[in-house]
């Protein structure tokens, strides 16, 4: 993909320029920066050294203009420096609401990927052009760091932990993803390769995979599996609460405070049910499944709890690529579960 020695990895993003541009200026500044203080070093030296041996310089009272010179210059030039980092920063980690989610599991020494379509792939990673990707990156052991250069994107993975990265990729191309924190003895070996199609390539790719239904449907056979539908049941009679309508609700728990229903707190009553008890129900009902279930299991279930969330059926929506617009963000109408 590169010919010869290129200073940058390739720029296949849509805040690749950007974030490029950025560093050019900052490069821009250290370079006038350095030129103007050895050359004044240099000049001076010549300038004012001893010219005879009992010469001896006229005292020097200072100079206020210079002063408030040489310390708000700098400082304007530094402010540009932040304000400009902090907007790059700011929209680096605001995924728009309609971006397309895509799962990587960093575990010693792969990235492990699923789609919600049911996909799933190993150190390989499949994105269209033209849309925005966000990837949720989780750790199954421990500190990694997602790191694709190409896009200019980076995030620590943290066990226990869901962050987001996302990118608009703009160029078709096959590029490194590497794994930026050091994690173990091959942990310069943990490479994938994320490959950018365009949008008609990404999604006869995505229907020809032969996956084993939707993360949602595996989600809902382990749910099955794990004996967790013999107690949250579809209607009151169950020891634990109803999972229909939950996801992205607040839920009202047993000390009065309530908590939003989100990606964190489904993983946190999965692997330690204690935690936070839901109002109306009991302590210790719900046995823990740490151990049990792998960081992709639970992504599943989270996903299929996802799916039952209000106004959704049972089917993860159908994600639709290029030429469509943007897709609906999923809005629950209000009030109604069932
Ligand atoms: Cu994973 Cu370094």
């Amino acid at each position: 993909m590169q010919q010869g020695i290129s200073f940058f990895p390739d720029a296949a993003s849509a805040n690749a320029p950007e974030v490029d541009h950025l560093y050019y200026f900052l490069i821009g500044v250290s370079v006038v920066m350095t030129v103007l203080i050895f050359a004044a070093v240099a000049i001076f030296a010549i300038k004012y050294r001893r010219k005879s041996e009992d010469e001896i310089p006229k005292p020097i009272e200072g100079s206020l203009k210079l002063e408030i010179t040489w310390s708000i210059l700098p400082f304007l030039v530094m402010l540009v420096m932040f304000g400009w980092g902090a907007k790059i920063f700011y929209d680096a980690y605001t995924p728009p609401k309609d971006a397309y989610l895509i799962y990587a599991v960093g575990k010693q020494w792969m990235w492990k990927i699923q789609y919600p379509e049911g996909q799933r792939e190993i150190n390989e990673l499949h994105v269209p052009t033209g849309r925005p990707v966000r990837i949720r990156v989780a750790s199954e052991d421990v500190i990694h760091s997602f790191f694709i250069p190409a896009f200019r994107v980076k995030h620590d993975v943290v066990p226990g932990h869901y962050d987001d990265v996302w990118f608009t990729a703009t160029k078709p191309g096959r590029y490194h993803i590497f794994c930026a924190e050091y994690c173990g003895t091959e942990h310069s070996g943990m490479i994938g390769w994320v490959t950018v199609m365009t949008p008609n390539d990404f999604q006869n790719w995505l229907t020809s995979g032969g996956a084993e239904g939707s993360m949602a449907a595996q989600g809902e056979k382990l749910f099955q599996q794990l004996g967790c539908s013999t107690c949250h049941l579809s209607d009151e009679q169950g020891r634990c609460p109803i999972l229909r309508g939950v996801y992205g609700s607040q839920v009202l728990l047993d000390d009065g405070k309530t908590v939003l229903a989100d990606d964190a707190y489904i993983r946190e009553s999965i692997l330690n049910p204690n935690a936070k008890i839901v109002a109306g129900f009991s302590k210790d009902v719900m046995p823990t499944f740490q151990g049990q279930v792998t960081e992709e299991n639970l992504l599943q279930l989270i996903e299929y709890v996802k799916s039952l969330a209000v106004g959704r059926t049972n089917q993860p929506p159908v994600q639709q690529f290029g030429g469509k617009g943007s897709a609906p963000a999923g809005k629950a109408p209000a009030g109604k579960t069932q």
